[in-house]
């Protein structure tokens, strides 16, 4: 079947997060599976240069956007077919999404409704590009991707849409629908109406929940949690009416990339049983952080994007607490994101310079080495549809201490073992980290001791850092279900809009 997948990003070629990484591995294992993906994304300088073999298709004329010269070409390390929709006017930024401001490109809409426009046109037949049997658009920047083609009247294509976050919906004025092509009946606001009107404006979001043939989102706890205000960013509603098409599926992790036996970026290889180069991993990472090399220490990393979503404010409370109750407790913080978060963070490594280290900045090769080199990771979430930087830390044996919300109560086991409460370390424990439940210090908290306390008792420990380290994280299972769900849908019937 060959499957269309329509992006903003995917790894090398573009990435701000967890939505490149998952691209970039979920392609070649469909691919691995006998499915034939080509990924179409935009044309950013940086995607132009690093895309191998490059071939001119042709121009796409008249997108939103205006025209677009459509490249053909392939991903450097996996081979997988690429697709580049070039147009530098709309592509050729600095950054993806915002200006070194923070604040959103103001044509964001047009930029990625074209990228959606395009699709449609390839779903409908483009000369010299192999029709795809399924259209697989992925978060908001794609999200008008199944009404374009139902516009276009491509009803033999399916389309699938893939949630990876429902806090960015692609929300804006109604008046941008005339630019982006869209029939007044789209627009149209009140209970009967049909189209994408979502509180006053216009949503990418909306429209794919409403018009995709089926939804998908990054883990099933998240695909339930959706479904309420809680979780649902005002869009639970519209879930709801679509719920019959919504299914869970987990990510997987890309198992080449994140392998502590091969990984290249860290100071010593390691696998289960065979550990010692974690502590030459973690020797590396407290000089790399310039911390005192003690091996000793329990060492609790922080590593993502230092936001509201996760829990960064929380971060800083909690582990200001530790810090005073555990005497060798070290900390090492790896993120980037609101100001605020950031100040404080580093407000903490001031406050603690020989236990506590700041790195403000994006850096691939750090990551890897926190990953290999801490013996914790705490991962607070206030919503995780994913969250694929805990199933990083496990594959490399460092243990999360993480929210009970979406992939992350999917992915991590708690059995709720809690070492400071028992004589003797349990003979058995299925436990992979530490879950907590709310948005408080105290429960963050809580987690944080118990992990701090099985780290006290060696084999214990060593027994969850086994359990983290051997438990499956691969596509092979995730891949299998999309490849189901996609046969499904090509055998279903045509089914017409009815504007
Ligand atoms: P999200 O996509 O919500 O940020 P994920 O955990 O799914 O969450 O993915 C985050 C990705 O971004 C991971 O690959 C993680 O290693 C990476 N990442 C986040 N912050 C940084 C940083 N400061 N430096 C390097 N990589 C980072
Ligand atoms: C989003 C989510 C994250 C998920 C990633 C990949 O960025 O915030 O939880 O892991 O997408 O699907």
């Amino acid at each position: 079947t060959p499957v269309l997948i329509v992006a903003s990003e995917a790894l090398p070629l573009a990435k701000t997060g967890g939505l490149g990484d998952m691209l970039s591995a979920f392609a070649p294992a469909l691919q691995g599976a006998g499915v034939e993906p080509t990924i179409l994304m935009p044309g950013y300088p940086g995607a132009m240069a690093q895309a191998t073999g490059l071939k001119r298709v042709g121009t796409l004329s008249d997108l939103p956007g205006g025209d677009c010269v459509l490249w053909r070409g392939y991903m450097p390390d996996t081979g997988v077919r690429v697709l580049l929709l070039q147009n530098d006017a709309l592509y050729d930024r600095p950054r993806l999404y915002q200006a070194a401001d923070g604040r959103e490109w103001d044509d964001n809409a047009l930029r990625f409704g074209t990228l959606a426009a395009a699709a449609a046109r390839i779903a409908q037949g483009v000369p010299g590009v192999k029709r795809p049997a399924i259209v697989h658009a992925h978060d908001w920047h794609a999200g008008l991707t199944p009404l374009y083609m139902k516009l276009l009247g491509v009803t033999d294509v399916k389309s699938v849409f893939t949630i990876h976050n429902l806090a960015f919906q692609g929300n804006y004025p109604l008046s941008l629908g005339a630019e982006l092509g869209l029939p007044d009946w789209v627009l149209e606001a009140g209970p009967d109406a049909g189209g994408i009107e979502f509180y006053g404006q216009l949503s990418f979001m909306k429209a794919a929940i409403r018009f995709a043939d089926a939804i998908t989102t990054v883990s099933e706890t998240y695909a339930r949690e959706i479904m309420t205000p809680r979780f649902g960013h005002l869009m639970e509603g519209v879930l709801q009416e679509n719920a019959h098409k919504v299914v869970g599926i987990i990510n997987g992790i890309d198992g080449d990339v994140w392998d502590p036996r091969t990984d290249a970026m860290i100071s010593r290889t390691y696998r289960p049983g065979e550990m010692r180069g974690k502590n030459a991993c973690k020797r590396a990472l407290q000089q790399l952080f310039g911390l005192p090399a003690d091996p000793f220490a329990p060492l609790i990393a922080l590593g993502s994007r230092l936001t509201w979503q996760k829990m960064a404010d929380l971060a800083v409370h909690t582990l200001a607490s530790l810090l005073d109750t555990y005497p060798r407790l070290q900390v090492v913080v790896l993120g980037q994101g609101e100001a605020d978060a950031e100040q404080a963070m580093l407000r903490l490594a001031h406050a603690h310079p020989d236990r506590v280290a700041v790195h403000i900045g994006y850096d691939e090769k750090r990551a890897h080495m926190l990953h290999a080199g801490a013996d914790m990771l705490l991962h607070g979430s206030r919503f995780e549809p994913c969250g694929l930087t805990p199933m990083y830390a496990m594959r490399y044996g460092t243990v999360p201490i993480a929210s009970r919300v979406g992939g992350l109560a999917d992915s991590i086991v708690d059995d709720g073992l809690d070492p400071r409460n028992v004589g003797m370390p349990p003979a058995h424990t299925p436990l992979t980290g530490f879950l907590f439940d709310g948005e408080s210090v105290a429960a963050m908290r809580v987690a944080c001791e118990r992990a701090i306390d099985a780290f006290m008792r060696p084999v214990l420990w060593r027994m969850i850092q086994r359990n983290a380290m051997e438990r499956d994280f691969s596509w092979d299972g995730p891949v299998a279900r999309f490849a189901d769900l996609f046969a499904t849908l090509v055998g279903m019937e045509h089914v017409r809009l009815k504007p």
